[in-house]
């Protein structure tokens, strides 16, 4: 018996496998339920008691050194396998595509806009988009009865009928972080404020129910018109060219006085037209007064910009619409 098993563990070591056909013909022949393994198991019964201990540590030991031939082989031909494969890749092959990505043409836009003003010594500070009556409206020295506190202008979050109870908005205007900034901190102040905007308008190629300004407040002992104006014409240079074509007259906000807005001359296929940019002024005294800002001792002024508006003109766009379709051959052209 001993004998057999021996030959039995030389033929398995003799057995050369050098491929899938030879891996199955080897687990058929040893290790499968008609196998020779499992033949010499069931010899066992022949084994006198007294031997049948060292029988089966010798017949464990070969069904062991047949099952260890198959795995490694087994390994051993995957691994050949993958490398003959590597052998074929052409490394000189041009790469697959790559999309990389790119910012958003408002993200660039308003990018580029911090840049300048950062430039012009303006900080950055930022308010929340759900505002309280006080910061979007009556701080701002809107009328109780001003059209913008109506529905059909503004969304409501909570339309209270309460008078101890705040409405809340949501922000129709950067304005309002204009009010917080003040509260916040005692004047000089240098700061722009980007961010959303929220209106209830009909959305169109002009318009949309949401959009970016970048909004600004300079508050000092001795600020002046003058400096209003040198400060949005170094800015329409900067951001535009300094052969851009602007022209500024004379508008109305509740919350300045006097006020400005600036036009910048648009020309697209031999046709051309003012766009309005920006609504600006002189930061009126009320809305020193409400923010606890002493307007005998300060003057300031005041801007918000039109982030849409900019980009519009940057990149000859006539749809406001195609900014939030989030379409990749409009995007694409951005990287
Ligand atoms: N808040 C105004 C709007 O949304 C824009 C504006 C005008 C902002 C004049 C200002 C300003 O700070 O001084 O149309």
């Amino acid at each position: 018996m001993l004998d057999d098993i021996q030959a039995l563990k030389e033929k398995i070591q003799n057995f050369t496998i050098t491929n899938e056909d030879d891996l199955e013909a080897f687990r058929l022949e040893f290790l499968s339920r008609n196998g020779q393994i499992q033949a010499m198991f069931s010899r066992m019964s022949e084994v006198p008691n007294e031997k049948k201990a060292e029988v089966g540590r010798a017949m464990n030991g070969v069904k062991n050194l047949a099952q260890n031939t198959f795995d490694e082989s087994k390994k051993r031909l995957k691994r050949k396998e993958a490398a003959s494969q590597k052998a074929t890749d052409d490394i000189t092959l041009p790469a697959p595509p790559y999309s990389p990505g790119s910012f958003h043409p408002l993200t660039q836009t308003l990018e580029e806009m911090k840049q300048i003003f950062y430039r012009l010594g303006f900080s950055i500070a930022d308010g929340p988009e759900i505002e309280d009556d006080f910061h979007n409206f009556t701080a701002l020295n809107f009328p109780p009865n001003h059209p913008a506190r109506d529905e059909q202008d503004t969304f409501f979050i909570r339309k209270s009928d309460d008078p101890k109870v705040q409405d809340l908005v949501l922000r129709t205007h950067t304005s309002p972080v204009q009010i917080r900034l003040m509260e916040e901190k005692e004047p000089p102040i240098r700061a722009i404020m980007p961010g959303r905007v929220y209106r209830n308008e009909a959305v169109s190629p002009k318009s949309y129910f949401l959009f970016h300004q970048v909004e600004a407040l300079y508050i000092d002992t001795d600020v002046s018109v003058a400096e209003l104006k040198e400060t949005l014409i170094n800015f329409a240079k900067l951001m535009f060219g300094t052969d851009v074509k602007y022209r500024l007259r004379p508008g109305f906000f509740p919350f300045t006085e006097p006020s400005l807005e600036m036009d910048i001359w648009w020309e697209a296929n031999g046709e051309g037209k003012w766009l309005e940019i920006l609504g600006s002024g002189m930061v009126d005294p009320n809305v020193l007064k409400a923010a606890n800002v002493d307007p005998e001792k300060y003057t300031g002024f005041a801007w918000g910009m039109g982030v849409e508006r900019i980009a519009l003109l940057r990149h000859d766009i006539d749809d406001i619409r195609i900014f939030y379709e989030n379409d990749v051959r409009f995007l694409e052209q951005f990287t």
